[in-house]
């Protein structure tokens, strides 16, 4: 038997979303059915909603959630009806050749549902990023459910994505150590959380940037000892002039833009680590830098998938941090909306007005 809910999805390239019914199966095998109770606005969704992550529409969006778990499928005993948890997209499989290196964070095989959910005339929808949780039912694989204590749940469904990705960028593939000098380009959802992540890991100098002065605002109250506006100043010099002229040891690109790339790759010091967690559209090249620069200047240039994390050792971890007050996870929720409110959050986020719009149901 399946559940007919509301859901928004993205029904073709660059189309409005569409708050309308879906079905939503009963879990089978391996699956999970969980009640949301939040869900934040991620830029990816945009992205999706743009086209510029597949043509796979229509698109079931949403996918930095907490909720509920309902349901189980028949074989599920990892997981019990109402539990709370944070939705993730790497469910790890434990056997793929990455598992078995001992380095499940890059997984090349998680877990998503297997049944699909549909329209009321059936047509199979894609959950963005095997989660779709602008849904008040979502369905997903059991392993994508990750048990956490409950809190809020607007401020625990951000560690579901972009809060994640952005903190990991730095604590994780960053590797960021106290004293260390970070620069931050883009200072949206994850560039401010690679903000908070640098003060967390205990740098002393963090550079946020970006085009807009609310998210350096922003990105101040959250630990930045220096703000940038790159309209205005060059912000490789910038950074130069607050790391005594060098650069930052680490320089994280939190937009998804060749030329931010570029930026950030000379803005650090020799040695130093770029870490690239925005995300970019299939048209973009990478920046045409000499190639004596990339061998001279040495480090390291590394993307990042979700921060490096691995949820089920992360997720508790951070909500501990965020009961004890050292991690400051409703900072990041700007506002409150219904799941009718998700194209104006994009028009929004597209005007820099937020952090994170977050669905609540
Ligand atoms: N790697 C991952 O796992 C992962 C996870 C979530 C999101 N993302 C990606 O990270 C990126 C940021 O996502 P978000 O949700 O924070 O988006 P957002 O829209 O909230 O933030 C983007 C920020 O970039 C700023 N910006 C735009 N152009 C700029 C420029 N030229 N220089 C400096 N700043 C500029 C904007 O003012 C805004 O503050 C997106 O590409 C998104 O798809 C990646
Ligand atoms: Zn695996
Ligand atoms: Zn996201």
């Amino acid at each position: 038997m399946s559940h007919r809910v509301k859901g928004v999805i993205a029904p073709g390239r660059g189309q409005p979303t569409q708050l309308t019914d879906i079905l939503v199966p009963a879990p089978g095998p391996g699956e999970a059915l969980v009640r949301v109770h939040a869900c934040g606005v991620c830029h990816t969704d945009l992205h999706y909603r743009q086209g510029g992550i597949s043509d796979d529409f229509p698109f079931l969006l949403g996918h930095e959630a907490a909720g509920e778990v309902e349901e189980v499928g028949p074989d599920v005993h990892t997981l019990e009806p109402g539990a709370f948890v944070v939705l993730n997209w790497r469910a790890v499989c434990g056997h793929c050749r990455a598992c078995r290196k001992g380095r499940p964070q890059y997984c090349f095989s998680t877990a998503n549902a297997t049944q699909k959910m549909t329209l009321p005339d059936g047509a199979p929808l894609s959950p963005a990023l095997g989660i779709g949780a602008f849904a008040e039912l979502t369905l997903v694989a059991a392993g994508q459910c990750t048990p956490v204590p409950r809190v809020r749940p607007e401020a625990a469904g951000l560690l579901g994505c972009g809060v994640m990705a952005g903190l990991g960028s730095v604590l994780h593939t960053g590797k960021v150590a106290p004293g260390d000098s970070v620069a931050v380009f883009g200072c949206g959802g994850v560039g401010a959380a690679a903000v908070a992540g640098a003060r967390l890991a205990g740098a002393t100098t963090i550079v946020a940037v970006d085009v807009d002065d609310r998210k350096l605002r922003w990105a101040t109250e959250l630990g930045a000892t220096h703000t940038v506006n790159s309209t205005r100043d060059d912000p490789v010099e910038a950074v130069r002039a607050a790391t005594g002229g060098f650069g930052a040891d680490v320089a994280v690109e939190a937009v998804g833009r060749p030329e931010v790339l570029q930026q950030a790759f000379y803005a650090r010091d020799l040695a130093g680590t770029v870490v690239q967690v925005g995300v970019p559209t299939p048209d973009m090249a990478l920046p045409a830098i000499p190639m004596i620069d990339f061998f001279g200047r040495g480090g390291a240039l590394k993307p990042s998938w979700y921060g490096d994390c691995l949820p089920s050792r992360d997720f508790p971890m951070l909500i501990d941090l965020y009961r004890q007050g050292r991690l400051d996870l409703d900072h990041f929720v700007t506002e409150t909306i219904g799941l009718g409110d998700v194209e104006a959050a994009f028009d929004r986020m597209r005007r820099g007005e937020v952090l994170r719009s977050v669905v609540t149901l």
